[in-house]
């Protein structure tokens, strides 16, 4: 089987965030999709290792911002690549509150409000599935695709993510990887002034090591 066929799946970019008894969650998820269309129903794929997973459980209840090119890397570095096990994310990433849950205030083409339905068991991931209970349209333009993070913005998909591709050594150089994101950087990156940081998710100069 050829596994990199799977690459050629679209997605697009949305922060699943929720309530945590007061306390503003969320994460990044490029696994959300609209599975009916009267009352719609939507699912998304959340790793059982996610903070916001184990909340979404209690609470039955999230948003999805529909994030759009302009939404700042860092917002997505924050949210796809730290845990609200161990930060409070929003202490960095604009927000507001609709219905006590978190939509991004910065850039976003439109929220979602959702009941959970079910969830169902998919071995590392669950399958939320939740009613669409209300929705509104932003004021941001194009929805960001994966393929954007990807291609423009350059990011990578961390392990959580179930599209997440193990990357072979490349054969030439001069590159560095951040080891919090797997941001690339071309070039030398000692030229770099100390208070350098990674793009995507704010990680210092010494994250970096040569690839
Ligand atoms: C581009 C991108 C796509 C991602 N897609 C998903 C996804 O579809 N499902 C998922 O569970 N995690 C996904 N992640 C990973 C989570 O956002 C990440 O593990 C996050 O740190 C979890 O935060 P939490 O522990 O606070 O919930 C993605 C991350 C990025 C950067």
């Amino acid at each position: 089987m050829d596994e990199t066929v799977l690459w050629k799946l679209s997605y697009g970019m949305y922060a699943l965030c929720a309530d945590d008894n007061g306390r503003p969650v969320g994460c990044i998820v490029n696994t959300a999709s609209q599975i009916t269309s009267v009352n719609p129903i939507i699912a998304v794929s959340v790793n059982k290792n996610n903070y916001t997973y184990g909340v979404i459980g209690k609470t039955k209840k999230f948003a999805l911002s529909i994030l759009s090119e302009e939404t700042p890397a860092a917002a997505i570095g924050v949210l796809g690549y730290q845990s609200g096990k161990n930060t409070n994310k929003f202490e960095k990433v604009a927000y507001r509150l609709e219905q006590g849950l978190p939509i991004l205030e910065e850039a976003i083409c439109g929220w979602l409000i959702c009941d959970v339905l079910s969830i169902v068991d998919c071995e590392t991931h669950g399958i939320v599935l939740a009613r669409v209970s209300a929705a509104e349209n932003g004021t941001a333009g194009q929805p960001m695709t994966y393929k954007y993070f990807h291609e423009v913005i350059k990011g990578k998909a961390p392990k959580n993510a179930p599209t997440y591709r193990e990357e072979k050594p490349a054969a030439e150089a001069p590159k560095y990887v951040c080891s919090v994101c797997g941001y690339i950087y071309e070039g030398d990156i000692a030229r770099e002034p100390d208070t350098y940081v990674c793009p995507i998710c704010n990680a210092p100069k010494s994250a970096f090591a040569r690839k």
